[in-house]
């Protein structure tokens, strides 16, 4: 179902799609003036993951003292369960590894490799389905970090990748 997938870096002036996207897939999602300046941000970059031309999901990463972080990663439901998750991530790697900064002190010749991050809600099952199959471990968890509309608290699990 991946036929005719484009990944593709967004463009200038999609915030209001990005919120759109993001509004699809969220309780609390960021509007397109909270998503201007993260666009901005040093090191971040944003990859569009696009079927027949119609935006379908998209990942935002920050990249920065040799990490780099996923900041956000979403699907619209529609289109879930069919690999795009997945190819935003791999795609991200390719990006971070054609034009992030070197870990240092870095090897003599190493890939320009650096570890990526993200948080998660305990209770994202299908977020920690994909993210457990890319290879990415928990390395810590913050508990009560996040608070649902309802005042229910939540423990996030911090997750790292080393490619
Ligand atoms: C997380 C998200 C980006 C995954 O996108 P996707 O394109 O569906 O990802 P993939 O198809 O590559 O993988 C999805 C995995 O979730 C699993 N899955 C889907 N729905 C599920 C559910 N309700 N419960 C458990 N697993 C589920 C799929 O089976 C698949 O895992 P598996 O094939 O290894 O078993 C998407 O679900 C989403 O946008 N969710 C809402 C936003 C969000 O939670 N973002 C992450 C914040 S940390």
């Amino acid at each position: 179902m991946t036929r005719d997938l484009v990944i593709r870096p967004a463009r200038d002036q999609e915030s209001a799609l990005l919120a759109s996207l993001h509004k699809e897939c969220f309780a609390k999602a960021w509007s397109k003036k909270q998503i201007i300046p993260m666009l901005a941000m040093p090191g971040a970059f944003v990859l569009v993951a696009e079927r027949g031309e119609k935006a379908q999901g998209f990942i935002m990463v920050r990249a920065g003292g040799g990490e780099a972080e996923i900041l956000t990663i979403c699907v619209v439901p529609a289109a879930r369960g069919q690999r795009l998750g997945e190819h935003l991530i791999t795609a991200s790697l390719a990006h971070l590894l054609a034009y992030g900064e070197p870990i240092s002190p870095a090897p003599e010749n190493a890939a320009k490799v650096m570890p990526l991050f993200l948080e998660v809600a305990e209770s994202n099952q299908a977020a920690r389905a994909l993210y457990a199959r890319m290879g990415f471990e928990i390395v810590g968890k913050r508990p009560n970090y996040y608070r649902h509309e309802d005042g229910r608290q939540e423990t996030a699990l911090m997750m790292k990748l080393q490619p």
